[in-house]
């Protein structure tokens, strides 16, 4: 299954405040579990999510910064807590506040990795959705992927240092994160 020709529809799909959408990945990403929540809010069912990576539900709108930030903290070992906008297959668009974690091995090697998410304040997304907006004008003002990241990148770090915080210092001033 691809979403390649997947167009946003701009509206929004819902899931409740009481549900958590779940998912565990191998070390490269790839979808090893995703629980009933995550295939009803992607529109999918379980044998097509299953071995994907997760950027089957990744939205078009959302700054790749972001996602470096993510894969640098939880590569490192390390836990991360991030607003995504995600899409459904059919273009529908819905808002988490994910929290996602290494898993390791006996050896303390990482072995895969874990992404529990809730439903964000609209609060929290009011003050997220204008610094995503402009991590990808920033990105988009470069023909080149590579320096566009890296210059969107460099907006976010400057924007957090401007503030005096952490992205995940960022993440739970922002008015609270999950209802
Ligand atoms: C546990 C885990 C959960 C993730 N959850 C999402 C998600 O909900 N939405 C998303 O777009 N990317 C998610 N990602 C990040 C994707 O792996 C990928 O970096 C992102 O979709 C950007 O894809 P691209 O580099 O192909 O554009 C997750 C990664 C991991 C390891």
């Amino acid at each position: 299954m691809t979403k390649r020709n997947i167009v946003p529809t701009g509206e929004e799909i819902a899931f409740g405040e009481h549900e958590i959408i779940v998912s565990k990945t191998d070390t490269k990403g790839r979808i090893l579990y995703a629980n009933d929540v995550f295939c009803k809010v992607a529109e999918m069912q379980t044998n097509d999510v299953i071995g994907q990576p997760h950027s089957i539900i990744r939205h078009p709108d959302m700054p790749r910064a972001v996602f470096k930030l993510l894969w640098d903290k939880i590569a490192a070992g390390e836990e991360v807590f991030a607003y995504v906008k995600n899409m459904s297959f059919t273009g529908k668009y819905y808002w988490v506040f994910a929290h996602v974690t290494p898993s390791f091995d006996h050896a303390g090697r990482i072995s895969g990795y874990h992404s529990n998410r809730r439903k964000p304040r609209p609060v929290a997304l009011e003050a997220i959705k204008p610094i995503y907006k402009a991590l990808l004008d920033e990105e988009k003002r470069y023909k080149n992927r590579t320096e566009g990241l890296e210059a969107s990148y460099k907006l976010l770090e400057d924007t957090l240092a401007h503030a005096g915080q952490t992205y995940s210092e960022f993440v739970w001033g922002a008015g609270g994160a999950h209802v």
